[in-house]
């Protein structure tokens, strides 16, 4: 049964076995959590996901870390939000399903992921936080591998959303 954490930061200077990158499906960079990576790992996080053909949305890919302190990045993209009835919610989950299982096939102990989706491309952040803690929680009562996730929130509004999410989890888990 491994650890759920919620906490307030920047995963760029995470020391982690994974971070997860919310990306676009080019696996090319970009803004945001993207960008923030991109510039910490260096230019050869860019030449490696030159090499990867770019990735579907809900899919991941992982490559090195390079100059970033965690060792690997997986790279996801999310679903763009378009009003809530283009399977957005099940694309979500499917990418925390695929890092989380990428993860594990890769042996790793720890993992951050910031909140995919809720920035540029718009998903409402109740909604993804409910989505991203349950697939989280129910992966690490599983998992025999995976030791740590930690939801890393870049700020309060986004923080406060994913611990309300994850007391409501608790509370219908107890029932
Ligand atoms: N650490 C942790 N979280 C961060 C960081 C950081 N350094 N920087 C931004 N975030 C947070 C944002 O505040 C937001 O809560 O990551 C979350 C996701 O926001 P975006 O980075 O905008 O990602 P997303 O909404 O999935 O949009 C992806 O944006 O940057 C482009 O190339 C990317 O096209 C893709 C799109």
């Amino acid at each position: 049964m491994g650890k759920f954490k919620i906490e307030k930061g920047d995963i760029t200077l995470y020391e982690v076995d994974a971070i997860v990158n919310a990306a676009n499906t080019t696996l090319l960079g970009g803004g945001g959590v993207d960008g923030a990576i991109h510039r910490a790992a260096g230019p050869q996080l860019l030449e490696e996901c030159k090499t990867l053909n770019g990735c579907d949305t809900g899919k991941a890919k992982m490559t090195k870390g390079y100059l970033l302190p965690a060792k690997y990045v997986i790279h996801t993209p999310g679903p763009i939000w378009h009003g809530g009835d283009n399977y957005e919610d099940v694309l979500l989950k499917s990418c925390y399903q695929h890092c989380l299982k990428l993860g594990e096939s890769s042996g790793l102990k720890t993992m951050a992921f910031p909140s995919i989706s809720t920035g540029v491309y718009g998903y409402p952040v109740e909604q993804a936080a409910g989505i991203a803690v349950s697939t989280i929680c129910e992966f690490l009562k599983w998992t025999e591998v995976v030791e740590e996730v930690i939801m890393v929130c870049h700020d309060e509004h986004t923080l406060q959303t994913y611990q309300r999410a994850l007391n409501e989890y608790l509370e219908e888990s107890r029932m």
